[in-house]
């Protein structure tokens, strides 16, 4: 039997669902959806039943440690190997959250990275060679959106281990708590520094994971209309899904960050969002 096998983070809406539907319609193997709440995924997965598709499921909450390894054994145990992984699973808070910036960037700064990171790292004895990753960052993901220098320059440094990346995010949440990440040059959004880490560490895994043949990316799917956003955004979950799910099938090169018109960006050039009547477009 082919071990073609693909699983999604967070997909049982949104970006991650219209993925896996993707995937399902495209992608010659098996495609897990995957969520953190089980009535939450299978009810996804029952409607992509409902419409002829056959996704697999499997309950996975990123940042539940003993979960993942029930994750990944079970993977194991199952398939004992993987082809794809599309890190998707992300969070939020909207300008008018009113919980403590402090809270704010200890869950965004756990979910879309450490939980990310720490997830990827336990499956990726599993990725078989040649395989693919992609992790979902943002527009907030360039580099550009980090006001200091210094700090640009530690996150695009060749040099960086995976242990200085994570003591990095760490001492940003320190500065949050602290009140001192203005100051410091972070800038105002921890989900600006959550996806800085993403793409960071995407690049570092590309160039740990080259001789494999695993190919990893990261991509800006876009303004997507989703729960994340309350429904604003300029493209459909479907439309964001079209690079994610061709860096998943056919990438053209790995250690990219692709935009969501689907070209490369350089990470620490220019600014790469549009201007739309003199204001930036809206792109999260
Ligand atoms: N929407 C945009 O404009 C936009 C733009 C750029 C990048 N992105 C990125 O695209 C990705 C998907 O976003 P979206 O717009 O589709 O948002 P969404 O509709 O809010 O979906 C987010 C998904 O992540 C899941 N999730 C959150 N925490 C998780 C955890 N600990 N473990 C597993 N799953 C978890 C959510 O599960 P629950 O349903 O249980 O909450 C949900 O399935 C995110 O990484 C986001 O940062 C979105």
């Amino acid at each position: 039997m082919p071990n073609n096998v693909a699983v999604v983070t967070g997909s049982n809406k949104g970006l991650g669902f219209a993925i896996v539907e993707g995937l399902c319609s495209n992608y010659d193997g098996i495609v897990y959806l995957t969520s953190r709440d089980e009535n939450r995924g299978k009810s996804a997965c029952e409607e992509l039943k409902k419409i002829g598709y056959n996704p697999k499921y499997h309950q996975l909450d990123i940042t539940d440690e003993d979960n993942v390894k029930s994750f990944c054994n079970f993977i194991n145990q199952e398939h004992k190997e993987i082809e794809v992984l599309i890190n998707n699973a992300g969070i939020l808070f909207l300008k008018d959250s009113t919980e403590p910036k402090s809270y704010q960037a200890e869950q965004t700064i756990a979910v879309n990275f450490t939980a990310l990171v720490n997830f990827t790292e336990a499956i990726l004895p599993l990725i078989k060679n040649g395989g693919k990753i992609v992790n979902i960052s943002s527009s907030s993901g360039h580099l550009s959106r980090i006001p200091s220098e210094e700090l640009r320059n530690k996150f695009r440094s060749i040099d960086l281990s995976l242990d200085e990346l994570k003591r990095l995010m760490k001492s940003y949440v320190e500065d949050v708590r602290e009140g001192k990440d203005i100051e410091k040059g972070w800038g105002d959004s921890p989900y600006v520094i959550s996806k800085v880490g993403v793409n960071a560490y995407t690049f570092m895994l590309h160039r740990k994971l080259f001789n494999k043949g695993i190919t990893v990316n990261c991509v800006h799917p876009g303004y997507v209309m989703s729960d994340m956003t309350r429904g604003g955004g300029s493209v459909t979950p479907q439309q964001g899904a079209v690079h994610p799910i061709r860096l998943a099938l056919k990438p053209e090169g790995g250690g990219l960050y692709v935009w969501h018109d689907g070209t490369p960006v350089p990470w620490d050039g220019p600014d790469p969002r549009t201007y739309i009547d003199g204001q930036l477009s809206k792109q999260k």
